[in-house]
């Protein structure tokens, strides 16, 4: 009844530390998914003598999954934005800025999905390429429409991913063809979609797929619509919130012309300050723990503060800030500052689904802020802080995985591989016959690592250099060429190994 991987493990411990284990045993119940236990350091020779410390003498009712050299476990990717809807446009739209793009590439896409055989044509592809990137959880902003999110939560349901499903909230500023007629319509589809996501799971505490509260962004919002999803908000605690702030100069002028003064009083009795994007989503109560902001490039200091204060995360889009022009915001200052970041694609402002091409660009905008001025002005950087440097790899494998957890509020069940979480795991391989031409040469890791500088090495040591060395290549140039399997609640659901 249980599932033993035994091999190298790769773990987030912090921001700033993560575990790389060349000979670990990883014990995952095959009835709840969870990890049972964890032991680190078990060479071949301790094998059995280490299944007997935990009470198995008999492997005949256990699988045993054995790594081979070059490939490692490690957690699932958390994609915390995406819009599935876009993925036919990914790659489309480069010389638009936000508002333009919208207009001319994305709203005329989104309203085809009122026809739900196109939804599911569509939708049937993408999720499948999304669990194939190693995406464990995926937050899904989709179309305004009820139906085309139905068939969307049906297909991840049925996929075993872990994810958010919600339909945007936008009752103006858009076409005429790609608007929702009413607050009221707006909010009666999203208590059905909500009511139906629900129902998929009998038991909405081990459901995998959940809803989430999506109004698209203040612009496209009107004062009434916000007002209604702020009430829904408040009689429903635990339903996550997804929206997008400060991506863009142009869309934040805009929404202070729009909120100028028609904003309600700011939650708990606190006054005002002056106006600013994320004030507006305080004042209907849409800021609080489980709400995920896309983008927030452009965040003013008093901004930084509420989010801090709301407890609500961030999700950094780096392909999508390059590609629509958007900017690049200083992650570092709000990690310093305590503010829970993860990593999004933003399919199709960025255009790869792919996590590993969101790292990498997380990795240059960093090293694009430190050339410029990583702290904000009038501050200077802790010299133990995240401002004013580049993102390290521990911090890269960390916002891919935990942070993003943490962002979605879901932290304390995944996001890393300890014991007591759902065991939503990768198994990477690195090897030359991974069929990933960018990685050649993997094999050769354990020599160029002994010859690494002068320093004498371990065994031990060498290995756990030739794992990090791994894990550093797999981020940088991996593909999902190089994701064998990827496992959810511990079922093996994609992968170049998986077939359906
Ligand atoms: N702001 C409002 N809608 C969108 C969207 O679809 N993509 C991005 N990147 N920003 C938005
Ligand atoms: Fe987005």
């Amino acid at each position: 009844m249980f599932t033993l991987f035994y091999g190298a493990l790769i773990t987030p411990k912090s921001l700033t530390e993560y575990t790389a284990a060349p000979q670990a045993l990883v014990c995952v119940s095959k009835v709840s998914g969870v990890i049972e236990w964890i032991e680190l350091d078990v060479p071949s020779s301790a094998f059995e003598d280490t299944l007997a410390k935990h009470g198995l003498v008999d492997l005949q009712d256990h699988e045993v999954v054995d790594l081979k050299h070059g490939e490692f476990l490690m957690p699932g990717f958390i994609d915390t934005h995406l819009h599935p809807c876009q993925v036919p446009n990914a790659g489309s739209g480069q010389e638009h800025e936000l508002l333009d793009w919208l207009k001319h590439y994305t709203f005329p896409l989104e309203a085809r999905y009122k026809d739900g055989s196109f939804a599911k044509r569509v939708y049937t592809e993408v999720v499948r390429r999304i669990v194939n990137a190693g995406t464990t959880t995926c937050c899904y902003f989709g179309s305004l429409h009820e139906e085309a999110n139905r068939i969307l939560a049906e297909l991840v349901h049925a996929a075993g991913q872990r994810a958010f499903v919600g339909k945007c909230n936008m009752d103006r500023e858009a076409p005429a063809f790609y608007v929702e007629p009413s607050p009221d319509a707006s909010l009666h589809s999203t208590l059905s979609l909500i009511s139906y996501i629900r129902g998929l799971t009998p038991d909405p505490s081990s459901a995998l797929v959940q809803p989430v509260l999506t109004p698209r962004f203040a612009i496209a919002c009107t004062p009434d619509l916000l007002s209604k999803l702020s009430a829904l908000a408040l009689s429903d605690p635990s339903l996550t919130i997804q929206t997008h702030v400060s991506e863009n100069h142009s869309e934040i002028e805009y929404t202070k012309v729009l909120f100028k003064d028609v904003l309600p009083p700011p939650p708990h009795g606190e006054t005002r300050g002056a106006l600013t994007y994320a004030g507006v989503y305080d004042a209907y109560n849409l800021l609080r723990e489980n709400t995920v902001l896309a983008h927030a490039v452009h965040l003013e200091e008093e901004e930084i503060e509420l989010i801090h204060r709301r407890k609500a995360g961030v999700s950094h889009c780096p392909t999508s800030n390059f590609n629509l022009r958007s900017g690049c915001p200083k992650i570092g200052v709000l990690l310093d500052k305590g503010i829970k970041v993860g990593l999004g694609t933003d399919v199709s402002g960025g255009f790869s689904l792919s996590m590993l091409t969101a790292i990498q660009h997380a990795s240059v905008a960093s090293k694009l802020v430190t050339l410029h001025h990583g702290a904000l002005p009038g501050h200077t950087p802790a010299a133990d802080g995240f401002a004013s440097k580049q993102l390290s790899i521990p911090t890269l494998l960390y916002l891919a995985t935990q942070g993003g957890a943490d962002v979605c509020n879901i932290g304390a069940r995944v996001g890393s591989l300890v014991p007591g979480k759902a065991f939503d795991a990768l198994v990477v391989r690195l090897h030359s016959d991974a069929g990933n031409p960018g990685i050649w040469g993997a094999d050769l890791d354990k020599e160029l690592c002994i010859t690494r500088g002068d320093v004498k090495e371990s065994e031990a040591e060498v290995r756990k250099h030739e794992l990090e060395g791994l894990l550093e290549r797999f981020l940088f140039c991996g593909d999902e060429r190089n994701i064998k399997r990827v496992y959810v609640q511990g079922r093996f659901i994609g992968g170049t190994e998986f077939q359906a």
